[in-house]
C-alpha cells in the first residue's frame, strides 16, 4: 500500500508575512525587485507546466534527456533509500529516478505550490504502490525540517532552479543542503549551462506568449493576495542575457507612468514610463562554477552527466 502524507512546514501566516515583507522591499527599493518563489500559485504552476512544453524552453526536455539515459548510474552511485526533491512541482522528470531507484522507499517531494505538491503526491501514490510519499509545503531558502526517512538520503534539486537564486542566496542554500546529509547521502542537481545568447533569450521570451503571462502572474498574485491594482496589461514582459553575470533576467517594464496601490501595505509605489521591475534570475553554469559553488559548500562533484548537445548538466554530490 502507498500513501500520501502532505505537511505544512510554514506557520499558518508565513506566505501572508513574507509576501507582505518582500513586496514591500521590493517596491520600495531601486531598481524595484519581487522574488521568483511568488509565481507559483496554482496558475502559476500550470504556466510553469505550459512553459516546460514549448518548442524554444529546452532546459526540461534536455534534463529529461539526462535522466532517461543516467537514472540507473544515478541510483547505482546513490543506492537511496530516501528521495528528497526540493522545488519538485509536477514531479514528471522523477519518475524516472524513482523506478530506476530499487532501494527507495520513501519520496519527499518539497515545494512553496500546495497545488502541485498535491497533484503530484496523488499521482505518485496512484502510480507507484508500496511507495510513502510524504509531502512538504516549505520554503527551501528557510530550514528544513524533513521527516524521518530510511537512509541514504538522495536530496534532488532539479530543472535549474538553483540558478533562481542569486548567488549569495545559492551559496547559503548549498551549506543548509549538505548540512541535511551524512556520510552516505547525496545531492543531485540539475544546471542549465551558459550558451548562445540567442537561444537562451528564446527561452525566456517564446512566441506564443507564455513565459510573459507567467512573468505577469506575480502581477496577479500580489492584486489577489494584498489587493495591489496592478494592471497587467500596463507593463511588458522583458528577457535579456546580462553577459557578465550570466544569467537571464526576466523584468517587467511599465509601460507609463503609473501609481500602484497595495491597500494591504497602505502603499502607493510610483513607476517612471520605462521602469523595469526585476523578477526572476536564471543564471546559467559552465562545469567549473558548479563544482567550486559545490566545494564551498563542503560537496564534492562526483558525476557530471549532460545531455547530447551539452545544453544541461547533473551532477552529483555524494557524501564521503
Ligand atoms: N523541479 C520541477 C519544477 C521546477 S519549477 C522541474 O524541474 O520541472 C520551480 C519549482 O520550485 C516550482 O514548483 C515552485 O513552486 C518551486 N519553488 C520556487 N521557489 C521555491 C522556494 N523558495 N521554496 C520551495 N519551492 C519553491
Ligand atoms: C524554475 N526555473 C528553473 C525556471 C527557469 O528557467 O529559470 C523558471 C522559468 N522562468 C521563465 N521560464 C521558466
Amino acid at each position: 500500500m502507498s500513501s500520501l502524507r502532505v505537511t505544512r512546514t510554514l506557520p499558518e501566516d508565513a506566505t501572508d508575512a513574507a509576501l507582505r515583507a518582500d513586496v514591500r522591499h521590493g517596491l520600495t527599493v531601486n531598481p524595484k525587485t519581487l522574488p521568483p518563489k511568488w509565481f507559483y500559485d496554482a496558475r502559476g504552476s500550470e504556466l510553469f507546466e505550459q512553459i516546460t512544453e514549448l518548442p524554444e524552453y529546452y532546459p526540461t526536455r534536455a534534463e529529461r534527456e539526462i535522466l532517461t539515459t543516467r537514472s540507473g548510474e544515478i541510483a547505482a552511485a546513490s543506492r537511496a533509500g530516501a528521495l528528497i526533491e526540493l522545488g519538485s512541482g509536477s514531479s514528471e522528470k522523477t519518475r524516472y529516478l524513482i523506478d530506476a531507484l530499487t532501494s527507495l522507499k520513501a519520496y519527499v517531494p518539497v515545494d512553496v505550490s500546495d497545488s502541485a505538491l498535491t497533484q503530484a503526491g496523488q499521482a505518485l501514490v496512484e502510480e507507484r504502490p508500496g511507495l510513502e510519499v510524504h509531502a512538504l509545503i516549505a520554503d527551501f531558502t528557510a530550514p528544513l525540517a524533513l521527516p524521518e526517512t530510511p537512509g541514504p538520503r538522495l536530496v534532488a534539486f532539479l530543472g535549474g532552479t538553483i540558478g533562481n537564486l542569486l548567488p549569495a542566496e545559492r551559496a547559503k542554500f548549498l551549506a543548509s543542503v549538505r548540512a541535511l546529509l551524512v556520510p552516505g547521502d547525496g545531492l543531485l542537481l540539475g544546471t542549465d549551462l551558459v550558451k548562445d545568447e540567442r537561444v537562451l533569450v528564446r527561452a525566456y521570451d517564446d512566441a506564443a506568449g507564455v513565459t510573459a503571462a507567467f512573468n505577469k502572474n506575480v502581477l496577479a498574485v500580489v492584486n489577489r493576495e494584498l489587493g495591489a491594482d496592478f494592471d497587467l496589461d500596463a507593463f511588458d514582459h522583458v528577457a535579456l542575457w546580462d553577459a557578465e553575470q550570466e544569467w537571464i533576467e526576466m523584468r517587467l517594464r511599465s509601460r507609463t507612468a503609473q501609481t500602484v496601490k497595495v491597500p494591504a501595505l497602505d502603499l502607493a509605489v510610483d513607476f517612471a514610463a520605462g521602469e523595469e521591475l526585476r523578477t526572476e534570475v536564471s543564471a546559467k553554469f559552465r562545469k567549473d562554477g558548479v563544482s567550486a559553488e559545490l566545494d564551498a559548500a563542503g560537496l564534492e562533484l562526483t558525476h557530471w552527466w549532460t545531455d547530447a548537445e551539452d545544453r544541461f548538466a547533473l551532477s552529483l554530490s555524494v557524501v564521503q
